[in-house]
């Protein structure tokens, strides 16, 4: 529905969310052989996020606990990324360090327990799912384009092309990739005729520059906190050679690293429920019964810490 514009068209966005929330509800209780009575709270996405998209899920989230006399939670976005790891059947333990890499954020924070989130560095312009979907978009690859840069680059050579790290040397846990998407698109055009044949291994580089800025970042981030945990989240967190080179590199060093299922990586309702239900049951919020709805498009993680 977006391809044809290059990225999201919020109007569009909000209309689909109306025609889709309801009969995907339908179908998701059906699949799990439950039904609406058996629902407890009504966990919805606070923010931040595009205002239309947010007021669709906060207005029938509280019309549908009105309706059946149940209380709503609203949940940030990011806390339900951060937390989806423990819908996996091994979950991680409180402390660790999460690297949230999605397609509006990439923030490397220090995770002390439900709602107890401290920032230690963020992208200071694009975040690193918005780098692959541009550089995608170079490349002709559509949008969004993460995975199928991912995938194309996986028939080339990541050493073809030398591409920017951004800060990788910088000696704080800052990220910076709009130089990359400059860097790539200097470099298609720099090949001209021949960027058709070279254009599996301009994307392995470009995936493999902003791979190793994250697993860097990430493995310092381990060493100034001192942990021995780390959860990845977000839409980044699908990315197969990200997961290869993390792990690789946690091995060598004994940390566990955390991945939500593949499925539970990119955008979903399970995480924003399991958040919900997390946070009610370390206290840490009150679910409402006055259904007088609000959204917040934008809402920075640490202003939730306790
Ligand atoms: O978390 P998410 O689903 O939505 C946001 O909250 O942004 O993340 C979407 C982002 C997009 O930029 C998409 O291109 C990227 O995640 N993405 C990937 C892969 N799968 C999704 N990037 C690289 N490799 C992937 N396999
Ligand atoms: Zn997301």
């Amino acid at each position: 529905m977006h391809q044809p514009y290059g990225g999201v068209v919020p109007e569009l966005a909000s209309r689909d969310h109306i025609r889709r929330v309801l009969p995907l509800a339908q179908q998701v209780l059906q699949e799990a052989g439950r039904g609406l009575p058996d629902v407890d709270v009504i966990a919805y996405t606070r923010g931040p996020g595009l205002a239309g998209a947010l007021l669709v899920g906060a207005g029938v989230a509280c019309a549908l606990g009105a309706a059946l006399g149940k209380p709503v939670l609203g949940v940030h976005h990011l806390e339900g990324h951060l937390l989806s790891p423990f819908l996996s059947a091994d979950p991680p333990e409180f402390p660790f360090v999460a690297l949230l890499v999605s397609g509006g954020h990439t923030q490397l924070m220090q995770v002390d327990g439900v709602g107890r989130y401290a920032l230690l560095g963020e992208t200071i312009d694009d975040a690193a799912g918005e780098a692959f979907d541009k550089s995608a978009k170079l490349l002709g690859l559509g949008y969004p384009g993460g995975p199928a840069l991912s995938r194309l680059a996986e028939q080339g050579d990541a050493a073809a092309f030398k591409l920017p790290r951004p800060l990788l040397h910088s000696g704080d846990l800052d990220f910076s990739f709009a130089g990359l998407k400059t860097a790539v698109m200097t470099q298609a055009k720099k090949l001209g005729d021949q960027l058709e044949p070279r254009k599996a291994d301009l994307a392995a580089s470009t995936e493999a520059a902003i791979v190793e800025v994250l697993v860097k970042k990430s493995l310092a981030a381990l060493d100034a906190t001192g942990l021995r945990r780390i959860v990845v989240a977000g839409g980044v967190g699908a990315n197969r050679r990200l997961r290869q080179q993390l792990d690789a590199a946690c091995a060598k060093r004994g940390v566990r690293v955390h991945y939500p299922e593949l499925s539970l990586c990119t955008d979903n309702g399970a995480m924003i429920a399991m958040a919900g239900a997390m946070r009610l049951q370390a206290g840490m919020q009150e679910a409402r019964t006055d259904y007088a709805f609000d959204v917040r498009p934008r809402w920075p993680l640490d202003a939730l810490a306790a």
